[in-house]
């Protein structure tokens, strides 16, 4: 059997891996989960841990936070030692972290094949730190574990011979199917928070390229403003620690917006499940809104899920104000119709929810 090295540090990667480390513990395979603690507070990684049932990390190297070298440098020594230590077969990785990139820039140099679960996403714009860790991961991966047709044909077009590449569906679409229902029963955030079912609008957003950036994310929080004033409708934003740290360091204010702490996921779920609209910059959170069908604004120019804005669920604003609010306008325009019409309803093009049992099957050969 196959010994699976499972790497991962950040709340994203926790929830997507959550769908094969389940199938890992299904079939009792023989496999160890290698946390680097580059997300460490409560509410960005225990809670996922405890609420998805996932076993505890076998390691946690405690990496946390710093600049990107300073960061990467760290994830790169302490991952080989374990690797080394441990010596699996295959270390597999998901997403475009700095966690991504170091797992599968170690396990690569140590000859031990690499899984990328997520591969073939591309912005194209090489100011993300996440496109950069994208282009890498699935340069040095043996498994390329593609969630649709569009991103094997981004790889098959870098070069990557079409034998390593296996179109799965996303595990974000598991993760959904999994927990959607379990939190329907277990939790009410929209009770807590005082909201009636599509009577609010939800918003996420930490990338480095808006929130570090005074101009941007002042102008972000200017177009939630102008949504909210517009609808007359709470605008509920769960903050992500690096958002709330540079929101406080520019000093930014925003009237008739509510930022309460980052929310663990089936209450996330449900809040998102049951929004009017959710404005985001989470690559996570255009494919979630996508499968439940709920309109989609993405506060950038660019995205890494195309298959997102070709079936209508999402479109970009960008950071303009008035584009916001007009992106927000168009969208319920849209829903409007599709409401009338079922039938024009769009598709999940991320896959049926079986992606985690697909890539286990393929490791094991
Ligand atoms: C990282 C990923 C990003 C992903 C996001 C998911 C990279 C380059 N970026 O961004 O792609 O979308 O995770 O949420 O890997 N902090 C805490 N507690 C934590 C974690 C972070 O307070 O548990 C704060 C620290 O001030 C830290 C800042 O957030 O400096 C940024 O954390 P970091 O892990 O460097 O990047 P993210 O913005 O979380
Ligand atoms: N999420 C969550 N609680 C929150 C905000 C987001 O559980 O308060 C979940 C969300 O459902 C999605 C994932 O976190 O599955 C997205 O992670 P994030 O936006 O941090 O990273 P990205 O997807 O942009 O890499």
């Amino acid at each position: 059997m196959r010994r699976i090295a499972i790497i991962l540090g950040t709340r994203p990667e926790i929830i997507k891996m959550s769908p094969v480390i389940r199938e890992c513990e299904r079939l009792c395979l023989d496999y160890f989960i290698l946390h680097t603690g580059q997300h460490y507070s409560y509410n960005m990684d225990k809670v996922f841990f405890e609420q998805l049932e996932l076993p505890e990390a076998k390691y946690n190297l405690d990496v946390g936070s710093g600049s990107h070298a300073e960061q990467t440098a760290k994830l790169l020594v302490g991952i080989e030692k374990i690797l080394m230590r441990e010596e699996p077969d295959i270390a597999l990785v998901e997403g475009d972290t700095n966690t991504v990139l170091a797992g599968a820039l170690a396990a690569a140099k140590l000859h031990i094949k690499v899984g990328h679960v997520e591969a073939g996403l591309r912005s194209y714009d090489r100011r993300m730190p996440e496109e950069i860790n994208r282009v890498l991961t699935d340069h040095c991966s043996d498994y390329l574990f593609a969630p649709t047709e569009k991103a094997r044909e981004i790889l098959l077009g870098e070069g990557i011979p079409d034998d390593k590449i296996f179109v799965t569906g996303n595990t974000i679409v598991d993760a959904v199917y999994q927990n959607l229902n379990i939190g329907e029963k277990r939790v009410n955030p929209l009770n807590d928070l005082e909201l009636v079912p599509k009577g609010y609008f939800l918003v996420t957003a930490h990338r480095q390229e808006n929130v570090d950036v005074k101009g941007r994310f002042k102008s972000i929080l200017k177009g939630l403003e102008l949504v909210s004033e517009d609808f007359g409708l709470p605008v509920i934003y769960p903050i992500h620690p690096r958002a709330r740290k540079m929101k406080h360091h520019f000093g930014l204010k925003a009237n008739g917006i509510e930022f309460i702490e980052p929310l663990d996921y089936l209450s996330f779920l449900q809040l998102e499940a049951k929004a009017k609209l959710v404005l985001t910059d989470s690559g996570g959170v255009q494919e979630e809104t996508c499968v439940l069908k709920v309109p989609c604004v993405t506060l950038r120019d660019n995205t890494e899920r195309p298959e997102t804005l070709a079936v209508g669920s999402n479109v970009l604003a960008g950071t303009s104000p008035e584009k916001i609010l007009e992106c927000t306008n168009q969208m319920l325009q849209t829903l409007r119709k599709l409401d009338q019409n079922a039938s024009l309803n769009w598709e999940n093009p991320f896959g049926d929810g079986r992606a985690g049992k697909r890539i286990v099957d393929i490791l094991m050969g």
